[in-house]
């Protein structure tokens, strides 16, 4: 294991937020994760571990030992004559695998398609897209417990995946490392096509036999149409989560304002398009400093280059604020602020 000291973490993050790590050490085996939780000099201090950074939003310096995971591999482990089990290091990019899948016929994530960061992240929040989420294909994972130095197993229903949650979010905040993550794929696809907006796409295209290809191609330019490339604009991807409100509330909220988008969620309860509350209240395309919301979809927040976490939270804090004001609606964010 090499440890460097006081390493920029701005090419880690897709905010791009230059902000330091005191130590950083690069995982490329389990046994460098034993070592990092074990070795005296690396033990104590605090731990910070980075995929592909694409979720995190750094408001500081990071006082402590960064593990860049970078596990890697991706292999088929058994397959049936309906499914296909893959399995892919934590450290793979997640749109990676989902091209590896395509190429091979196996269907799934295809909805998935051009998710920025890596196959580790993806069942700490349950990513999801256009109609799919994780959950739907996930196998199991495995992962190593800081608490034994054991890796242990996760099925499917001892994640407890919810709209970008998982218990790795929550009771087991910060216990376990992710290593691996099995999905379970389908030779014979069922298209999900029900998102309006990939049926437009998938037209626009001229498609007239669909395939999972077709499907991926057509997700990957509806996000490439209306969220900025991370490589060019710094961002996250959205920053908060759509709120659920009551739904007897969301009724009372459309009386007034007629435009309200959202969607039917959990038993009695409504998923209100948080991107939607954020334009109402005038931050669409508007730029703070060196922060802003991005012109195309108001739930992403940008860096224009210079911006510090601070600066990005500081923002995230005054949209939330206006929103509660105008709608009465608390939104969370979806981005984990270290
Ligand atoms: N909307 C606005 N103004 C905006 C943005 C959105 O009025 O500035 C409205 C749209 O017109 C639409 C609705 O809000 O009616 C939903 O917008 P969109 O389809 O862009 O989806 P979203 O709810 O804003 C979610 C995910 C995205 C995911 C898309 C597509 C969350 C927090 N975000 O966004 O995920 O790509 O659906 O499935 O659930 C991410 O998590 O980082 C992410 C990008």
């Amino acid at each position: 294991m090499k440890i460097s000291n006081n390493i920029s973490l701005r090419p880690y993050n897709t905010f791009g937020i230059a902000a330091n790590a005191a130590f950083f050490t690069e995982i490329n085996s389990t046994d460098d994760i034993i070592e990092a939780y074990r070795d005296g000099t690396t033990q104590l201090l605090k731990k910070l571990v980075l995929g592909g950074g694409s979720n995190v939003l750094l408001t500081g310096n990071f006082n402590g030992l960064v593990l860049r995971i970078n596990l890697k591999g991706i292999n088929i482990i058994r397959e049936d004559a309906s499914y296909v089990w893959v399995k892919a290091g934590a450290g793979e990019k997640w749109h990676e695998l989902v091209m590896w899948c395509i190429e091979r016929n196996l269907a799934g994530i295809e909805n998935l398609s051009l998710i920025p960061g890596n196959v580790g992240a993806a069942p700490m929040q349950n990513i999801g897209a256009y109609g799919v989420e994780l959950k739907d294909t996930f196998d199991e994972l495995q992962a190593f417990n800081t608490n034994d130095f054991k890796i242990e197993e996760f099925a499917n229903d001892d994640c407890q995946f919810g709209y970008r949650e998982s218990i790795f979010k929550r009771y087991l905040k910060g216990q376990y490392i992710i290593t691996a993550v099995t999905l379970k794929l389908s030779k014979h696809p069922k298209f999900n096509i029900s998102y309006g907006a990939i049926e437009q796409e998938l037209n626009k295209m001229g498609v007239e036999e669909l395939s999972i290809k077709a499907i991926s191609q057509a997700v990957i330019n509806i996000r490439q149409s209306k969220l900025p490339d991370p490589a060019v604009l710094g961002n996250a991807g959205s920053f908060f989560k759509n709120p659920e409100i009551d739904a007897a509330v969301f009724e009372e909220l459309k009386i007034k304002f007629p435009a309200m988008v959202g969607y039917p969620a959990s038993a009695g309860m409504m998923k209100v398009a948080a991107g939607w509350l954020i334009e109402q209240c005038g931050w669409k395309g508007k730029r703070v400093g060196n922060t802003g919301s991005h012109k195309d979809q108001a739930l992403v927040l940008v860096n224009y280059g210079q911006a510090t976490g601070d600066e990005v939270y500081t923002l995230a804090l005054e949209i939330k604020k206006s929103v509660a004001e105008k709608f009465g609606i608390t939104i969370e964010p979806e981005v984990n602020v270290i």
